[in-house]
């Protein structure tokens, strides 16, 4: 209720500025007052310092990784969690949704891109060894993806690519080094293996300094695989500055995202939402979905406390999920992402002679108008039932929107962290599972 949010919005306003403070600690080395553990903070103004001050560097990313793309038939970008869910969402969102099957032409040029090194799995990672083998006259590369440099799923794939594309390369006689470009801190185990291969140092980009994981697909991380296949990279930085500039608003008609975090927290206090359904109208935002997964997870659910996010896609799932929502336990906040326009060109439903299945009714419509219908249907569904939805409306799916979605999710992330005294940053928990399997392997 309104005046909910008046009442929340002094502390809301309290907690936006502590954020903005620990930025500014964290770039004058002094430590939060706040949190004692690290407060990897920067991923805040990020977006602004790489079009400004840093933009030769960004130049830089988006020349090397475009002759990457140029020289490359196909790239598999290697990486986990932080290190891979935004280039996903980035490529699923503003790619063509088959772009990996159209010819190179109708890509634009740009080269099919593979996502791997995010499991232990080895039959999608001999599957997709045997599809590059099975064009032996096309050329391939390998995008290496890791902040700390050691994680087991990215090294051991990049151990099992690289033995993969040191074949390919010595049948092409070509060099490997030029054939893979790496993220990471510098001077990491995989920065080192890197050098030792012969990576070039203009193929090597350093992970930033005092950002996190999940906070980092508006740096190289999701950067140089989303100019790999040609995407706009400036408008990207420049949708999340304009989320930072709203951020930066005292008035919650502007600020949205202060506005969304009020909703999320009181849904969770004073009603028992403790589960944050992000329902995406439409398959290409269903990784951006993936991605807030991991954002609300590892960064609220700490010390027993936090959400629990939870992606749908619609209307795929209103035929899986939609009766627990519509009438199950009144546990769940749903926040819909909704694109007002398709992209690609506009489908109706045909008139035909025979109407058996009745659709001759609906003829000319377009599917996107379906879609928004079901949305609107949806939503009042909701409503009667007294289930709350909230919605973040974009004009469409592109760069420039994307920017602004991660970015406002960050923002709203971390303010909420701070709301209810919890570090958003680091992800101490996920040590227990490492630590435990190191063991088993030592033992078998
Ligand atoms: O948010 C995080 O920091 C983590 O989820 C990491 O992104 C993930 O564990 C991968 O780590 P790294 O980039 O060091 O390989």
């Amino acid at each position: 209720l309104p005046e909910d949010i008046a009442w929340l919005w002094p502390r809301l306003l309290s907690c936006r500025d502590q954020v903005l403070a620990d930025v500014e600690n964290k770039k004058n080395r002094r430590p939060s007052p706040i949190f004692p553990e690290p407060v990897d903070s920067r991923f805040l103004d990020l977006p602004e310092e790489l079009l400004t001050t840093s933009r030769s560097e960004v130049e830089r990313m988006v020349e090397v990784a475009r002759n990457f793309g140029q020289k490359n038939d196909s790239v598999v970008v290697l990486g986990i969690g932080g290190s891979y869910m935004g280039a996903r969402a980035l490529f699923e969102g503003c790619c063509h949704p088959h772009h990996n099957e159209l010819p190179r032409e109708q890509r634009g040029g740009h080269p099919r891109l593979y996502f791997e090194g995010n499991n232990l799995d080895n039959d999608t990672m001999a599957g997709l060894i045997e599809l590059l083998e099975n064009r032996p006259d096309e050329k391939w590369g390998i995008v290496v993806i890791s902040k700390s440099g050691s994680t087991i799923e990215t090294a051991v794939a990049f151990r099992i690519f690289v033995e993969a594309l040191r074949r390919h390369c010595q049948k092409k006689e070509l060099s490997l080094g030029e054939h893979i470009l790496v993220v990471s801190q510098e001077g990491s185990n995989l920065w080192r293996l890197c050098q030792s291969l012969g990576v070039p140092e203009a193929n090597m980009f350093a992970f930033p300094n005092d950002v996190g994981g999940r906070f980092s697909v508006l740096s190289a991380v999701g950067l140089i695989p989303s100019a790999v296949v040609g995407l706009d990279v400036k408008r990207l930085l420049e949708g999340a500055v304009a989320a930072n500039e709203a951020f930066r608003k005292n008035d919650p008609a502007e600020n949205l995202i202060l506005k969304y975090v009020a909703i999320c927290h009181l849904m969770e206090m004073q009603r028992g939402a403790s589960i944050r359904v992000l329902a995406t109208w439409g398959k290409r935002l269903e990784a951006l979905g993936l991605w807030y997964d991991q954002l609300l997870s590892e960064s609220l659910g700490k010390n027993g406390q936090g959400a629990t996010p939870l992606t749908v896609v619609n209307t795929r799932d209103l035929h899986s999920r939609g009766q627990q929502h519509q009438e199950g336990r009144r546990d769940k906040l749903f926040t819909n992402v909704w694109p007002t326009q398709e992209r690609l060109p506009t489908l109706r439903i045909p008139r035909w002679d025979t109407d058996e299945d009745g659709l001759n009714e609906y003829a000319g419509r377009t599917v996107h108008e379906l879609l928004n219908a079901a949305r609107q249907g949806t939503n009042q569904a909701y409503a009667e039932a007294l289930r709350r939805t909230a919605e973040i409306v974009i004009p469409q799916i592109d760069e420039r929107t994307l920017g602004a979605v991660f970015q406002f999710l960050m923002l709203a992330t971390v303010t909420e962290g701070y709301l209810i005294g919890i570090n958003p940053y680091g992800q101490p928990g996920v040590e227990a599972y490492k630590r435990h399997m190191r063991q088993y392997l030592r033992k078998t």
